[in-house]
């Protein structure tokens, strides 16, 4: 019954859906936030917990939204309408198209001032500037650019105004031309900065850091942490807000759903994992802090790029390769709103795309002065983007996310999803309709429950 082409355009290729959901996958969440979130909950118990996530709720849920979105072709807004009138059910889930919107100005805000630093310190890089740098220098470094609001905005700024540029021309043509050979790339740099900091760093230490899990040393911050790992495994595989149900929309319906993601999800773990250990052996050398906070791989690879034969190079390298996987990140994180004003509002594209931007800018701009000028303004002890940062990952993803998982596996009737992922009615079937049923709605509910204090068992945010 589901239409077959979305009026915005579809993938020309399979190959084209795999490289456009791991652009949005991967990008600063597995890069810049998984290594400091594992660090600030004391790295192996929580990349633990972020495995299981990823596997148990993480795949599942990506199946569902892909399966929605391919069943809908339309903005999540006007997919999840369609596709519950079809059943019966009340147009009220279109709210989670809503909420995936405000999700998306949220993220986007911040992601685009991080993706900022990102583009700064390729030129910083590129310019020599880390030559030889210690771990102090680098940590004054960088105090003082997050301290700078003129240069913040200047690069959020940039940032915001090249994601605009690609989702105005069409996510097909202008991001599957990005994708292609900017992943590849940032995978072999990757590897490269593994094997340097293998060589040149405390290697044991990491691995024992990232890989054995001491949950005792969690003591009662273990509600925290597992909360935390949940919502990094939203962040990081962009689910719970609509970003993967678009793309979804875009992609032919002979394709197989359970395979695409499952390599887009062993790809983003992958990644996220080879950038921990790119920075802790360089940590745990240098004697710095795992529990630096978001600063911590601005502050770390600096030293390593420092000291490396060729690091400008590699340095400058890297850190374009970031921005590129940021970028194909925030243009997924734009397309549901522009999807959206076109469809309702009657748009074109890029008045769509600039006007969605602007707003995302100006948020953007409240969380770059939480920096500096505004540091003393908090909530819940914390600034402007750390609470955005926090809402988004740890409580309205994980929240899309419950309600993906019942939408497709209780309001969905069962012919349909059969119909949708077309892989038989086997053990592979039933095991995903048993955890997007079951295991992944009650995961989440436990998990942000305990986190609100309602369950008093483990010990709170
Ligand atoms: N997954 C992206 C990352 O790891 O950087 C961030 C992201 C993109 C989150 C798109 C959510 C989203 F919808």
């Amino acid at each position: 019954m589901s239409p077959s082409t979305s009026i915005h355009g579809m993938w020309s290729t399979r190959l084209a859906f795999i490289l456009a959901a791991s652009g949005s996958a991967v990008g600063l969440g597995n890069v810049w936030r998984f290594p400091y979130t594992a660090g600030e909950y004391g790295g192996g118990a929580f990349v633990l917990v972020y495995l299981l996530c990823v596997a148990c709720i993480g795949i599942p849920i990506m199946m569902a939204e892909v399966m929605i979105g391919r069943r809908g072709r339309q903005s999540p807004i006007n997919t999840m309408r369609t596709l519950a009138s079809q059943e019966g059910k009340t147009p009220a889930w279109s709210l989670l198209g809503w909420m995936g919107i405000l999700c998306a100005f949220l993220i986007l805000s911040f992601y685009s001032v991080i993706a900022g630093w990102t583009l700064a310190y390729m030129v910083r890089a590129g310019a020599g500037v880390f030559t030889g740098i210690d771990a102090a220098a680098s940590d004054a470094l960088f105090n003082a650019f997050v301290g700078n609001a003129e240069a913040l905005l200047a690069w959020h700024t940039i940032f915001m105004v090249l994601t605009v540029l690609v989702v105005a021309r069409g996510v097909a043509s202008g991001l599957e031309q990005a994708v292609r050979w900017m992943m590849p790339a940032l995978f072999v740099l990757l590897l490269v900065m593994v094997a340097y900091a293998a060589l040149n760093g405390d290697l044991g230490g990491a691995l024992r850091y990232l890989f054995q899990p001491d949950f005792a040393e969690l003591g009662d911050k273990a509600g925290a942490a597992i909360l935390s790992a949940m919502g990094q495994a939203f962040f990081s595989l962009s689910l719970g807000m609509g970003a993967i149900m678009i793309y979804g929309s875009y992609l032919k319906s002979d394709a197989s759903i359970a395979q695409n993601t499952i390599i887009i999800a062993a790809m983003d773990t992958l990644v996220a994992l080879l950038a921990g250990l790119a920075i802790f052996p360089i940590v745990f050398a240098h004697g710095l802090e795992p529990a630096a906070g978001p600063g911590l791989v601005f502050k770390t690879l600096p030293i390593a790029f420092g000291e490396m034969p060729g690091g400008s190079f590699f340095g400058a390298l890297f850190f374009l390769l970031l921005v590129f996987a940021a970028w194909t990140s925030s243009i997924s994180l734009l397309e549901p709103i522009v999807a959206y004003l076109v469809e309702n509002r009657g748009f074109s594209r890029v008045r769509a795309s600039v006007l969605s931007g602007t707003g995302a800018w100006l948020l953007g701009i409240a969380c770059l002065l939480s920096l500096n000028a505004w540091s003393e303004y908090t909530l819940l002890g914390k600034g402007v983007l750390d609470l955005f940062d926090f809402l988004t990952a740890n409580i309205l993803l994980p929240l899309g996310g419950i309600l993906i998982a019942v939408f497709a596996g209780w309001v969905l009737p069962r012919r349909a999803s059969v119909d949708e992922l077309g892989m038989g009615e086997g053990l592979g079937y039933r095991l995903w309709r048993l955890l997007v049923r079951y295991v992944a709605p009650l995961a989440v509910a436990v998990v942000l429950l305990n986190a609100l204090g309602v369950l008093p068992a483990i010990g709170q945010v």
